[in-house]
C-alpha cells in the first residue's frame, strides 16, 4: 500500500450557534474517514475552526452586550467540547479571526490583486438610517413581491419560493431597526471569476467532484460566471482589506482560507512543511468534507482563488446531503432540532456514529434520523451482534481457562474469511460508501454468531470432556470479535478501545496483517454498549421543545447603556409627554414583540404599538397609567399605524418595565 500525505477539512461552524445533529452528519463522516486513513497508516491531519466572521456574528456580539471576541471566545470551547464528546479528533481546531487566517487572507488577496483579478466599483444597496450600516439580504424584512407573504427575508420567499433582490419586497424594513432602508451607494472590490472560466471548466470535469456535482457545476459554467462581491463596509466583524481603509472581506472570502490558517497554526506548532501541503507542485493530498449547500464556494471560488494565488487546488470536494429527523426537515417545534450538547447529555454519542456510518453513502442524498429505526439498528447490529459475539465467549474463558486463550485455531478457513474481508471493507472506507461497509461488517457478525449458535459453546461448557472444544470454539469467537473491533475502528473508538483494553491487545491497525490470537491471557469483560433507552430518546425530544422556549438567541440584558449624546433644553422641549391610560390592550398573534395599545392622552384616544410582549400580558395593561410620546410621527408598520411611543425602561426581555406616574395623576397631563 503507497504512503500517503492526506490534509482533510470539514466546513467551518459559524461562531453565532451550538453545534447540531445536522451538523454532526459532515463531522462524523470526516472523522471517520481520516481515522480510516491513520489507522491504514498513512500521514493524514484533519484541521477545521470556526467561521468567525460577518454581520450575524456582529449583531449577536451586540444584542447580548458583549464584544464579537467574548462570542467567537465562548462559541469556540463550546463547539470544540461538543466534538470532542462526539469522538471528533481534530487535529487542530482553530479560528478564522487569527493571526494566521489574517495573514494568508492578505497574502491571497494581494497575490489576486495584483494578477489583475481584482475590481472595483460603486453599487447601490440598502442601508439602515438608524444603524448606520448596510443591510445584508438576510436583514430586510418585508412582504413578498410574489405571493404577498409578511415578513419575508430579502433574499427568497419561504412561503412560496420566489427568489428576488430585497429591493423587490413590499414595505420593507430593516430586521435591526425596523426602519424603513435607504438606498446608499459606496465602492465594493470584486473578484473576476470570469478569469478563471477555463480553469474551472477543466477542473471541474476531471474527477475532483462527485459526478452529479460536476454536472450541476456544468449548467453553472454554461450561465456564465459573474464577478464576485468580496467587500462589505464597516461596520463589519472581519479583516479590513489591505489599503482600503473601511473596506472588510466579505465573510466567505476568508472562511476558506481558513482551512489553510488551521493548518498553518498545526504546523507551527507541529514543525509540519506547511508548503510541502499547499504549494504548487504538492505531492500530498487535499479533501474538503461540505455540504451541498456550499458547493458553489468549494468547486468554483475556491478552486479559483487558490489558482490564482499560485496555490495548489484541492484533490476533491466531498458533499453530502441534509439530514431529516423521522422523515421531516429538523423542527424547533417537534422537538427534532437537536443540539449536539443535548444529546450529549442523555445518550452515548457513538450510538449516532454508527447509525450515521449505517445511513452515509459517497453521493448527496439527505440522510433521514428516525428514532425507531435509530434503536432498532443500534440495539440489534451494535448490541444484539457484535458486542453479544464477545459477551457470549468471554466469559468461559474467564472462568474456565483463567482468562487464557486457546492455542489453536479451530477453524482457520473462517479465520481467514474474515481477514480477507479486509480489503473490500477498507475499499468501501476509502470511497466513503460507509453504509455498504457496515452491512459488510454485520454479515460477518452473523457468521461469528451463526457459528456460535452452531458450536452451542453453553452446551460444551457441561460435559467436562468437551472443555477444549469449549476452549477453541471461545477462542474463535474473540478473534472473530477482535477482526471486527478493528473493522469497526473508524466508527467506534471508544467502544473499540475498551474491547483493545478487554483483549489486552495494543492499538489495532488496519486488519492485513493481524494474526491469530491464542495462547493469549485477556482482562475480565465488562459490558461494551448497552441497549438504546427509548426513555432518553423522549427526554432529547422534551429538552429540544424546551431550548426553543429558552432560545439562547434571546439577547441577553444590557443593563447599563452609555448616555447618548448630550442634547440642549430646545431639543427636550420638542417632546411633547402625556400622562396617559392605557384603555385597551391587545396581543397580535403573528408579532413576537408587539402589543397593541389604545391609550387615552386626554382629549382623544391613539393607538400604539409598543414592544413590550415579552414582559406584559395584555390584561395587566388595561386600565393603568404610563407616559406617552404624544408627538412623534406616526409610523407605518406592519399591523397598522402607531400614533405615538409608549415609555418604558429596561434591557429586554421579561426585564421592561412600563413607565407609570403615581396614582393621582390624570390622562392629558403634560409630563414637564
Ligand atoms: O455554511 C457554513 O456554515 C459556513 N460557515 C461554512 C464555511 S466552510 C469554509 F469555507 F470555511
Ligand atoms: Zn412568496
Amino acid at each position: 500500500m503507497p504512503y500517503r500525505k492526506i490534509l482533510v477539512t470539514s466546513a467551518l461552524p459559524y461562531a453565532n450557534g451550538p453545534i447540531h445533529i445536522g451538523h454532526l452528519v459532515e463531522y462524523i463522516q470526516t472523522d471517520i474517514w481520516v481515522r480510516f486513513q491513520k489507522q491504514r497508516g498513512h500521514t493524514c491531519y484533519y484541521v477545521c475552526a470556526d467561521d468567525t466572521h460577518g454581520t450575524p456574528i456582529m449583531l449577536k456580539a451586540d444584542s447580548l452586550g458583549i464584544s464579537p471576541e467574548a462570542l467567537i471566545g465562548q462559541v469556540w470551547q463550546e463547539h470544540l467540547a461538543d466534538f470532542t464528546e462526539f469522538g471528533v479528533a481534530f487535529d487542530n481546531y482553530h479560528s478564522t479571526h487569527s493571526e494566521e487566517n489574517k495573514a494568508l487572507s492578505a497574502l491571497i488577496y494581494r497575490r489576486l490583486h495584483d494578477a489583475g483579478h481584482i475590481s472595483s466599483r460603486s453599487i447601490t444597496q440598502a442601508f439602515d438610517p438608524v444603524k448606520n450600516m448596510f443591510l445584508p439580504d438576510r436583514f430586510i424584512k418585508g412582504e413578498c413581491p410574489k405571493c404577498g407573504a409578511q415578513d419575508q427575508y430579502g433574499d427568497g420567499c419561504e412561503v412560496c419560493g420566489a427568489t428576488y433582490s430585497p429591493t423587490e419586497l413590499k414595505n420593507a424594513v430593516s430586521a435591526i431597526s425596523g426602519e424603513k432602508p435607504i438606498e446608499k451607494d459606496s465602492v465594493h472590490y470584486f473578484f473576476d471569476l470570469g478569469n478563471f472560466s477555463d480553469m474551472l471548466q477543466n477542473w471541474t470535469s476531471a474527477g475532483h467532484l462527485q459526478p452529479e456535482v460536476a454536472n450541476k457545476m456544468a449548467e453553472w459554467l454554461k450561465g456564465g460566471l459573474q464577478q464576485w462581491d468580496i467587500s462589505r463596509d464597516a461596520p463589519y466583524f472581519g479583516f479590513e482589506i489591505p489599503d482600503a481603509p473601511g473596506k472588510y472581506f466579505y465573510v466567505w472570502l476568508d472562511a476558506p482560507i481558513g482551512y489553510m490558517a488551521s493548518f498553518k497554526n498545526l504546523c507551527d506548532k507541529k514543525d509540519i512543511d506547511f508548503n510541502d501541503f499547499w504549494s504548487k507542485d504538492s505531492d500530498a493530498e487535499l479533501y474538503h468534507f461540505i455540504g451541498k449547500d456550499i458547493i458553489y464556494f468549494h468547486a468554483l471560488f475556491w478552486p479559483a482563488m487558490l489558482t490564482g494565488a499560485h496555490f495548489r487546488t484541492p484533490s476533491a470536494v466531498f458533499a453530502h446531503g441534509f439530514l431529516t429527523v423521522n422523515g421531516e426537515k429538523m423542527s424547533k417545534s417537534r422537538g427534532t432540532f437537536i443540539k449536539a450538547r443535548t444529546y450529549l447529555d442523555h445518550l452515548n454519542p457513538e450510538y449516532l456514529r454508527y447509525y450515521f456510518a449505517a445511513k452515509l453513502s459517497a453521493g448527496v442524498d439527505d440522510i433521514d434520523l428516525n428514532f425507531d429505526d435509530f434503536s432498532q439498528r443500534v440495539n440489534s447490529d451494535l448490541v444484539g451482534k457484535v458486542v453479544n459475539i464477545a459477551s457470549r465467549c468471554a466469559g468461559f474463558i474467564g472462568k474456565r481457562f483463567g482468562g487464557r486463550l486457546s492455542a489453536t485455531n479451530a477453524e482457520p478457513a473462517l479465520f481467514d474469511e474474515f481477514i480477507n474481508a479486509n480489503e473490500p471493507i477498507a475499499e468501501l472506507y476509502e470511497t466513503r460508501e460507509f453504509a455498504k461497509a457496515m452491512r459488510e461488517i454485520m454479515a460477518l457478525a452473523d457468521k461469528a454468531n451463526a457459528y456460535i449458535d452452531d458450536k452451542k459453546p453453553w452446551l460444551l461448557a457441561k460435559e467436562d470432556s468437551k472443555d477444549q472444544d469449549l476452549h477453541e470454539v471461545c477462542t474463535m469467537g474473540l478473534n472473530l470479535f477482535r477482526v471486527l473491533a478493528a473493522y469497526l475502528k473508524p466508527v467506534l473508538p471508544v467502544l473499540v478501545k475498551e474491547a483493545e483494553l478487554f483483549l489486552n491487545v495494543s492499538s489495532h491497525s488496519w486488519i492485513n496483517d493481524i494474526q491469530f490470537l491464542g495462547d493469549h491471557t485477556i482482562n475480565e469483560f465488562k459490558p461494551l454498549m448497552t441497549r438504546v433507552d427509548p426513555d432518553k430518546i423522549a427526554a432529547i425530544v422534551e429538552a429540544s421543545k424546551e431550548t426553543l422556549e429558552k432560545t439562547t438567541d434571546k439577547p441577553k440584558p444590557k443593563q447599563f447603556e452609555p448616555i447618548a449624546p448630550e442634547i440642549i433644553i430646545d431639543d427636550f422641549a420638542k417632546l411633547d409627554l402625556r400622562v396617559a391610560r392605557i384603555v385597551k390592550a391587545e396581543a397580535i398573534p403573528e408579532a413576537d414583540k408587539l402589543l397593541k395599545l389604545t391609550v387615552d392622552i386626554g382629549d382623544e384616544t391613539r393607538t400604539v404599538f409598543a414592544g413590550i410582549k415579552s414582559a406584559y400580558k395584555p390584561e395587566e395593561l388595561e386600565g393603568r397609567l404610563t407616559v406617552v410620546l404624544a408627538n412623534l410621527a406616526p409610523r407605518k408598520m406592519k399591523f397598522g399605524s402607531s400614533e405615538g411611543m409608549v415609555l418604558a425602561a429596561g434591557p429586554g426581555g421579561k426585564d421592561i418595565f412600563v413607565l407609570s406616574p403615581d396614582i393621582g395623576a390624570v390622562a392629558g397631563m403634560r409630563v414637564k
